[in-house]
């Protein structure tokens, strides 16, 4: 288990930032004077219009973590502003269309007067700080000029992934409370349109509070138009000033709010304070993709994830780089389509999820060769584990052997990355996140929360407080500390299985909870079984994961229809088509069991964990029956289990 080992060439650790040595050294400091390294290095990467109290406050134990108090700083001045004096004509968002002919180009003078300009805008629809604004967007300049905006007149921005439904999006909406959403009358995907601005319209039809919608005209085609509550981007942007004062925020204050699945209940808004996060974010992006001046850095993720608020949009542009956006998608207008770009604009660093890497890898070698890539010195993946056999081939066919990969272990509410091979500090091992960050205390735990030795599968879960954690869950701190405090007191549960080799390099084996991934993105299986419940057919669902050569997982339900209802292909159909209404095509069932009863304990949970090893047809050991109410439903649902698609 502790793995192949690849070292980094002679080449790359001469130019990187961190050798072996320093790697350990700086470590060891970070961990033994926490204080005194995030302070110096807050220092580095941020400038701070007045300087912290107290670098770090609270405990894990109080769940009350705070970091930076009292020290002022602005995002939007810290990403744009602060770099004019050198910067101003270097290109700081390089963007490629949908369709491969449109590229635009904004420079950091150019993205600064935009940020600017949308900041009056919102000021002049008395968006004050600390008001919540949604952005629906597709992957286009505007998006990041609105996320910006936002942070620079201190109103908080959340962002809703483009691919949510009407209904995911009403959801976010509500629970934030916002008054003023940004969206696109369209979005291209593959050479489709995407109704933007019909489903925000569907969204807020009973959200009262919505009572102005700022529209980016992205397709000529015309969109359905409320005169009264509906503007236009463009329009409003003309005479707007092109000064705009950064406002002043605490490092306490909310930069955003995004929404993420949990296990039970409805998607829970992380809450990311400004002055941890922008550390963060800065610091992990300088170090984990061993930035440098002139690199041409692309990150994959749509801003409407984690992966592309701090490595799309906060990461690369803190540290003064240019960033990437790229609006398709890998396969259009063919395969090759990311190895294009990648020569077009010179990437140097590239970083994506194992899922499209799967389905690149699927689709045979010469659409890679076909491109050069000698501009590429290194690679990522994050999302999910990367299985080694698809790493080999990240690393032999797309990087030639020359580019290391960085594989990083975070989520939603770390921030940033928190376990990754530093490249140059540490030789790679194919499926594994390798080495924590600085700062980062990961171990891997036992159910009483002791640690356990060293290649044993257990529970991973962090020691110490890092800068880019999570603040809180929005409108519902008890939520915050029952999922993440309570588990293990005095450390934070990351909801993830690992193993932990003797070389200290982590492996991540996939989330202990139920939290599905599928292609990378994260979704609930309690929202999946409330979406199937909203059907009027249905009385009962459990939703699981099952293995996908692609997607990483699928989804497997188990659906119980109400007594006088006939199972049928058509009714199949509108279950898919209903979860697919309710959250978006990201959640498409995938196999659909009938069932009269589901397993559950003699208190009415739902044993999820058994249909898990029913739907992937490990029956040898079913673990503890003992507490099922009705034994005879497992022998039903094994008799009847679907023979799970060769993919
Ligand atoms: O299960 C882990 C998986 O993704 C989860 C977090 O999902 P999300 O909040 O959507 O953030 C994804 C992007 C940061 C984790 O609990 N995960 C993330 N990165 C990896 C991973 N699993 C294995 N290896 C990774 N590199």
């Amino acid at each position: 288990m502790s793995g192949k080992e690849y070292p980094i060439s002679t080449e790359f650790v001469q130019q990187a930032h961190v050798t072996p040595e320093q790697y350990d050294a700086l470590y060891a400091q970070s961990i033994r004077a926490p204080k005194q390294f995030w302070g110096e290095k807050a220092l580095k990467f941020i400038t701070w219009f007045k300087p912290w109290n107290e670098v770090l406050t609270g405990s894990f134990e109080k769940a009350n973590v705070s970091w930076f108090q009292e020290g002022k700083l602005n995002a939007a001045y810290n990403c744009l502003d602060r770099h004019l004096e050198t910067r101003a004509n270097q290109v700081a968002i390089l963007w490629e269309g949908d369709d491969p002919s449109e590229v635009r180009k904004l420079t950091y003078a150019e993205l600064h007067e935009e940020v600017c300009r949308l900041g009056n805008v919102l000021k002049k629809q008395r968006i004050k700080k600390g008001d919540r604004i949604c952005i629906y967007m597709p992957m286009i300049p505007e998006a990041v000029i609105a996320m910006l905006a936002c942070a620079r007149i201190g109103a908080i921005h959340s962002v809703v992934f483009g691919g949510f439904s009407a209904d995911a999006l009403k959801a976010r909406i509500e629970d934030v409370d916002c008054h003023l959403v940004i969206t696109a009358n369209e979005g291209l995907r593959a050479g489709k349109t995407i109704s933007l601005k019909k489903n925000v319209d569907e969204a807020i039809q009973d959200c009262p509070q919505v009572q102005r919608v700022i529209v980016v005209k992205r397709t000529e085609n015309a969109v359905p138009w409320n005169a009264v509550r509906d503007v236009w981007y463009h329009d409003l942007m003309a005479d707007a000033p092109k000064q705009c004062p950064a406002e002043m925020m605490d490092a306490s204050d909310p930069l955003f709010i995004l929404y993420t699945s949990g296990s039970t209940g409805k998607p829970k808004g992380i809450v990311h304070a400004t002055g941890g996060y922008l550390v963060y974010a800065a610091i992990t992006h300088y170090y984990v993709f061993d930035y440098h001046a002139g690199d041409i850095y692309w990150c994959t993720a749509d801003i409407g994830w984690i992966t592309g608020h701090s490595y799309t949009v906060y990461g690369p542009l803190l540290n003064g780089g240019t960033t990437v956006i790229f609006e398709g998608v890998p396969h259009y207008p063919d395969f090759s389509r990311c190895w294009d770009v990648i020569d077009k604009h010179r990437v140097t660093i590239f970083y994506t999820a194992p899922t499209a890497i799967r389905a690149l890898r699927r689709e045979g070698d010469a659409w890679v060769t076909r491109a050069e890539r000698h501009s590429l010195k290194l690679l990522g993946t994050v999302g999910e584990p990367i299985n080694p056999d698809v790493w080999e081939w990240y690393y032999n066919v797309v990087g030639e052997k020359r580019c290391p990969i960085v594989d990083t272990w975070w989520q939603t509410e770390t921030g940033g990355a928190m376990i990754a091979p530093l490249p140059g500090a540490m030789p790679l091992k194919p499926g594994s996140a390798a080495k924590p960050f600085f700062g980062v205390v990961p171990a891997v735990v036992d159910e009483q929360g002791h640690d356990v030795p060293a290649g044993v599968m257990g529970k991973l879960v962090i020691k110490q407080p890092w800068p880019g954690m999570m603040q809180t869950i929005y409108k519902n701190r008890e939520r915050f500390i029952d999922g993440y405090f309570k588990e293990f007191p005095g450390y934070y549960a990351a909801g993830d299985d690992a193993r932990c080799d003797a070389d200290n390099y982590f492996w991540i084996v996939g989330r202990n909870d139920d939290v599905l991934k599928v292609s990378g993105h994260r979704l609930g299986s309690g929202e999946l079984e409330s979406a199937l419940l909203h059907h009027a057919a249905i009385s009962e669902a459990a939703v699981v994961g099952v293995p996908h050569a692609v997607k990483g997982e699928s989804l497997y339900a188990f659906v119980v229809t109400k007594a006088d209802v006939g199972i049928s292909e058509q009714l199949k159909k509108e279950l898919i088509q209903q979860v697919r209404r309710l959250i978006g095509p990201i959640a498409t069932l995938e196999y659909i069991q009938w069932t009269d009863g589901l397993p559950k304990t003699r208190s009415g949970k739902i044993m999820r964990r058994l249909l898990r090893k029913i739907a992937n047809n490990d029956l040898k050991e079913l673990g503890d029956v003992s507490t099922l109410a009705d034994p005879q439903v497992v022998d039903n649902l094994i008799k009847n289990r679907i023979d799970l698609r060769d993919v």
